[in-house]
């Protein structure tokens, strides 16, 4: 596929929930991950229509060319923070994608209403996300001993 095609972020529809699913369960996702089992499909499609249907939650579908690629997530706290998280669909990954996906989240949330400060959560190991995320403009502000991720800042 082209790279000079536009990428999208367009919010997620119900239609959406199984590349969601598929594109969760897969292993190196899976491995960088909080959580790290599997998720049945009976258990995603109920977090899946929660999200969708949740005011502090955020699902944009990310697409170039009609492909689906991947997702993005904002959760937004009480406190001007939305944390953003993102799953490129394995194919596609390593590709240069993720810092592009990061900019057009940015992008996106400057022009709503509420400034806020971006906030990812990076498990140990996963060179490629802080990669994308430092070249997004996000820098490193912890490390959560004991538990295996850093916290990351965008303001
Ligand atoms: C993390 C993720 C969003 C990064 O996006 P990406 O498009 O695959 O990454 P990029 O192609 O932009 O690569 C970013 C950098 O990481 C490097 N990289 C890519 N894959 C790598 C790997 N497996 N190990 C080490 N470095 C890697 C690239 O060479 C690039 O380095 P450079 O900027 O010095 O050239 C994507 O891989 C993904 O969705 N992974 C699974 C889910 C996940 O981990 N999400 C993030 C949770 S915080």
């Amino acid at each position: 596929m082209s790279t000079r095609q536009k990428l999208y972020l367009q919010k997620a529809r119900p239609a959406d929930c199984r590349d969601v699913w598929l594109w969760r369960n897969d292993p190196v996702t899976r491995a960088h991950s909080l959580t790290s089992r599997r998720i049945s499909y009976p258990r995603h499609k109920k977090w899946f229509s929660e999200v969708l249907k949740n005011r502090r939650r955020a699902l944009y579908i990310v697409s170039q060319g009609g492909r689906k690629l991947g997702v993005v997530r904002f959760d937004f706290g009480e406190d001007s923070v939305a944390e953003i998280s993102v799953n490129i669909r394995p194919e596609d990954r390593g590709r240069g994608l993720g810092k592009k996906i990061l900019k057009l989240a940015d992008r996106l949330l400057r022009r709503g209403k509420k400034k806020s400060i971006q906030k990812a959560i990076i498990k140990k190991g996963n060179a490629a996300s802080e990669k994308a995320f430092a070249a997004a403009g996000f820098k490193k502000i912890s490390i959560v001993a004991g538990r295996g991720y850093s916290i990351w800042i965008k303001p």
